[in-house]
């Protein structure tokens, strides 16, 4: 029979430093672009695809996550008393029906290896979507959403597949990096896996970035994995013992990321949602536009 993807993983236990003292108390896929959470957009993007349960995983800024997916009766109480329906709408949309939400502590923040692991008893045997939330990644208007496009490779392929996207050389040494072998249209085959390689080392510019869909398999194998740099486990490593296994596939998606684990991506970000919001975009515009800014070419920022 074949599987589907009913189960998204949501790391958000990081230490967050780029982003201290915001992330003090408070993960950072909780910062907001323009009125929604990080998280709240991966979420979406993941229910969209078919998934079922949201297990995160979660850390000593552990509330925040949680309060946020819970039900909150007293401000559903207010909103009702005031006659807000739209927003009691939001509020109350913010986990649709049918979806459950399930927290897992990860009790020291020891990489995201590590973090994947602990979603093993919920997750089961079952194959799963890990979704890095600051990496926002915008809905393509013909192929959907990046883990839509993702979960429909998989129900035809059956094996885990690795979210792709073309890096300049230069920055090889932020992201994990494979070695792909020609399979299909923007697919590859991958053939090995290195994490922050130097651009003369780097074995392709195809990184991996915030979306994964992954076999139960990689649980046993990130318990063998050795701890590397900074005491963490990481998810590369697994990923590498995985594809000596299992067929593993690279995906070119399509739909444009915000780096939002960095100030520069994360304020891009906030201009460009900005500016298509239903409500506030055209006042954004002209406040720009009398700011100076243009909008004939599309800007290209080195991060
Ligand atoms: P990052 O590499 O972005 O690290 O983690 P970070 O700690 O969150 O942020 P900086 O670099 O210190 O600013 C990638 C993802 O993995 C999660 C993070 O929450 C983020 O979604 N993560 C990382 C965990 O859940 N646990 C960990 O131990 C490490």
């Amino acid at each position: 029979m074949k599987r589907q993807v009913r189960k998204a993983v949501f790391p958000v236990a990081g230490l967050g430093t780029r982003f201290l003292p915001a992330t003090k108390a408070s993960p950072k896929e909780m910062l907001p672009i323009v009125d929604k959470p990080l998280i709240q957009y991966g979420v979406e993007e993941a229910v969209a695809a078919g998934v079922e349960t949201l297990v995160f995983i979660i850390g000593r800024t552990k509330n925040a996550i949680a309060d946020h997916f819970d039900k909150a009766y007293e401000l559903e109480a207010e909103l009702e008393a005031r006659h807000k329906t739209d927003l009691l709408q939001v509020v109350r949309g913010i986990v649709p029906h049918g979806v459950e939400c399930v927290y897992v502590r990860q009790a020291e923040a020891l990489g995201l290896g590590h973090a994947v692991l602990c979603a093993r008893p919920v997750v089961g045997d079952e194959p799963f979507a890990v979704i890095l939330a600051d990496d926002l990644i915008e809905e393509d208007a013909r192929e959907g959403g990046t883990m839509s496009q993702m979960a429909r490779h998989f129900n035809k392929y059956q094996c885990s597949i690795l979210g792709v996207e073309r890096v300049p050389k230069t920055e090889t040494n932020k992201y994990g990096i494979v070695h792909p072998l020609p399979f299909a249209n923007r697919i590859s085959n991958v053939d090995g896996i290195v994490e922050k390689p130097k651009p003369e080392d780097a074995p392709s510019d195809l990184a991996v970035v915030g979306r994964y869909i992954l076999t139960p398999r990689i649980f046993d194998l990130l318990t063998r994995v050795q701890r590397g740099a900074g005491n963490e486990i990481q998810l590369t490593d697994g990923i590498a013992a995985l594809l000596a296994e299992e067929q593993v596939l690279a995906y070119e998606f399509s739909g444009r990321r915000h780096d939002c684990g960095s100030k520069l991506g994360y304020l891009i970000a906030t201009v460009e949602y900005g500016l298509r919001h239903p409500e506030l975009g055209d006042r954004f515009r002209d406040y720009l536009h009398a700011f100076g800014c243009r909008f004939d070419e599309p800007a290209s920022v080195g991060d």
